[in-house]
């Protein structure tokens, strides 16, 4: 049902420094910044040959990073998120399957203008899983 990784979310403290980082120290290619206020963060996007990084730093004081990072200081690994052609038919397979859904249930449009949805870590290994219908 999965198909491609379509990136890996960064939950950073200093978002000029994970950007520097990865532009001058990793050699990657690294966009700017774009702020996501339906989602309470702003975004930078690194483009890798094979998937995307995804920085996420919190925008406004009921951001969904707050919380991440007060546990994680130094940042990590938020969330992961792979691709589906068919965003519907995955939530009707997983949650016939046990897997909880996050939120309504319902598909919203994420940080790329196409819907997703998440899926609770306690669910899939520890890891906030993200997908995203292409
Ligand atoms: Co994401």
């Amino acid at each position: 049902m999965i198909g491609r990784l379509n990136h890996v979310a960064i939950a950073v403290p200093d978002l000029e420094a994970a950007a520097d980082q990865y532009r001058n120290t990793l050699g990657a290619k690294v966009g700017a910044p774009q702020d996501e206020p339906d989602h309470g963060v702003t975004v930078i996007f690194v483009e890798l040959p094979n998937t995307k990084i995804e920085f996420l730093y919190p925008l406004g004081e009921n951001s969904p990073i707050n919380g991440f990072l007060e546990k994680n200081p130094s940042g990590g690994i938020h969330h992961i998120c792979y691709e589906v052609e068919d965003i519907l038919a995955a939530r009707d397979h997983l949650q016939a399957s046990g897997a909880r859904v996050l939120g309504t249930g319902e598909p919203k449009i994420g940080a790329h203008g196409k819907p997703v949805l998440f899926l609770h870590p306690k669910d899939f290994t520890g890891t906030l899983v993200e997908l995203e219908q292409i």
